[in-house]
C-alpha cells in the first residue's frame, strides 16, 4: 500500500506526495479578489511541501460567498492574481486546486473570525438576499432565503462552468466543487432542507440532481487533463437528513459523471447536531465510500500526526490525506512529516542549508 510520501497520479496530473492542503476561507477578500495574504498564506503551504494546495471556498457568484470577506471567481479579473499565485506554487512543486462554492441560504453572514459579530450580515450593512432549494433558514440567526426559480438553477450551473473553465486556464490542475457544509449543493442533497416538489427536490433522484448535473456540465468543459473533486458531507448527523448511504450511491453516480475523487467530509447542515469529534473521526466515511462506490477519495478531519495520516493511506482507507487546522499550526508539516516517518523529501532550494543531510531542492512542476 502507498505511504504519505509515495506520488500520486490522477488523470496524468502527479502530487508529489499525499498530502493535501485543506479548503480554509481566510475572510480576507475585498470583492472577492485574491490579494498578498492569499499569496502568502497559500504560498507558504507550497513551500511547505504539500503535495496540493486547494484554495478556499470561491464563490462562483457575488451571492455565493459566505461573508462580504470571502474570495470569489464571478468574473476574469478575479484570476489574475491567482494565476500569478499559481504560477509561483507551481514553481514550488505543489499541484495548485480551486475550491469552487455557493453557500446558499449559508450566505450573507458575518465572518467566522472569534470575538467579532456572528450570524446574518443585513442587507443594509453590505449583505444581500441569499437563495436556497427551499425557502427554509439555516437558523434563526441566518437569513431568510428565497427559493430558487428553476431558471435561476440553470444560471447557478452555468456560473460553475464557467469559473472551473476559468480556473482550468489560470493554471488549476484541481477543481474541487463544494457540496458539503451545507452549502448550496448540500442544502439541494439533505431531504432537511429540500422540500422542493419539482424536478430538483423529494427523491433522491431529484435531490441531486442540480449537482450530478453540474459534474457532469463541468467535465465536459474542462480539458481531459483536469481532475475534478467534489466535496460531499457524508453525513449531517441527525436522523432522517442525509447520510452514509445516500453518499455512497451519489459518489457512484458521480463516478460516471466524470468525478475523479471525493473529498469526504460530514455535517454542516444541521444547526444542532451532535458529532463525535475524535482523531480521524471522519476518516471511516472515506473508508466506506472507496470501498463501495469504487472511487478514489480523500480523507479529512482531525489529522494531525505523522504516523495516523500514514496509516490511513497503508490501510487503504483513503488515497489522499488532507489537513487544515495542523496546517495553519505549521505551514510546513509536509517538511517536518518527512523527518518523523524517515523518508527522504525535497525542500525549497533556498531552505537548503537548514534541511536533513542529502536534502534536494524543490522540483517546479
Ligand atoms: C479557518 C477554516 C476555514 C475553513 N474553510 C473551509 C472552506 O472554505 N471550505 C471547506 O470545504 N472547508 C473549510 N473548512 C474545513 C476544513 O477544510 C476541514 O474540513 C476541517 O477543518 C477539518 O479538518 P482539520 O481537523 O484538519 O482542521 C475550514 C476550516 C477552518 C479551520
Amino acid at each position: 500500500m502507498p505511504h504519505l510520501f509515495d506520488r500520486y497520479t490522477i488523470r496524468g496530473v502527479t502530487l508529489r506526495n499525499r498530502i493535501v492542503v485543506s479548503p480554509m476561507c481566510e475572510y480576507s477578500s475585498e470583492d472577492g479578489f485574491a490579494n498578498d495574504w492569499h499569496f502568502v498564506h497559500l504560498g507558504s503551504r507550497a513551500v511547505g511541501g504539500a503535495g496540493l494546495v486547494l484554495t478556499e471556498a470561491a464563490a462562483v457568484t457575488p451571492n455565493g460567498r459566505i461573508s462580504p470577506q470571502d474570495l470569489g471567481v464571478w468574473s476574469e479579473k478575479h484570476f489574475e492574481p491567482l494565476a500569478r499565485l499559481n504560477h509561483f506554487m507551481a514553481g514550488q512543486g505543489a499541484v495548485p486546486g480551486i475550491q469552487l462554492a455557493h453557500a446558499g441560504r449559508k450566505a450573507s453572514t458575518h465572518r467566522a473570525f472569534p470575538g467579532e459579530p456572528t450570524g446574518e450580515v443585513k442587507p443594509e450593512n453590505g449583505g444581500w438576499q441569499v437563495v436556497a432549494p427551499s425557502a427554509i433558514p439555516f437558523s434563526k440567526a441566518y437569513p431568510q432565503p428565497k427559493e430558487l426559480t428553476l431558471a435561476e438553477i440553470a444560471d447557478l450551473r452555468a456560473a460553475f462552468v464557467i469559473a472551473a473553465a476559468r480556473s482550468y486556464e489560470a493554471g488549476f490542475r484541481v477543481i474541487e466543487l463544494h457540496a458539503a457544509h451545507g452549502y448550496l449543493f448540500h442544502e439541494f442533497l439533505s431531504p432537511l432542507s429540500n422540500r422542493r416538489t419539482d424536478q430538483y427536490g423529494g427523491s433522491f433522484e431529484n435531490r441531486i440532481r442540480i449537482l450530478t448535473e453540474t459534474a457532469a456540465e463541468v467535465r465536459a468543459k474542462l480539458p481531459d487533463g483536469a481532475v475534478l473533486f467534489v466535496r460531499l458531507s457524508a453525513t449531517d448527523w441527525v436522523p432522517g437528513g442525509w447520510d452514509a448511504e445516500q453518499t455512497v450511491e451519489l459518489a457512484r453516480k458521480l463516478k460516471t459523471c466524470g468525478v475523479d475523487l471525493i473529498d469526504v467530509s460530514t455535517a454542516g447542515n444541521v444547526e444542532k447536531a451532535e458529532i463525535p469529534v475524535g482523531p480521524g473521526y471522519q476518516t471511516p466515511f472515506a473508508e466506506k465510500v472507496r470501498r463501495e462506490a469504487g472511487i478514489a477519495t480523500s480523507a479529512v478531519g482531525l489529522i494531525t500526526d505523522p504516523a495516523q495520516a500514514d496509516h490511513i493511506l497503508r490501510t487503504g482507507q483513503a488515497d489522499l490525506v488532507m489537513l487544515a487546522r495542523e496546517l495553519l499550526r505549521d505551514p510546513y508539516w509536509p517538511l517536518h512529516a518527512a523527518q518523523a516517518l524517515g523518508h527522504a523529501t525535497t525542500w525549497p532550494a533556498q531552505y537548503l542549508r537548514a534541511a536533513p543531510k542529502g536534502s534536494t531542492a524543490h522540483a517546479a512542476l
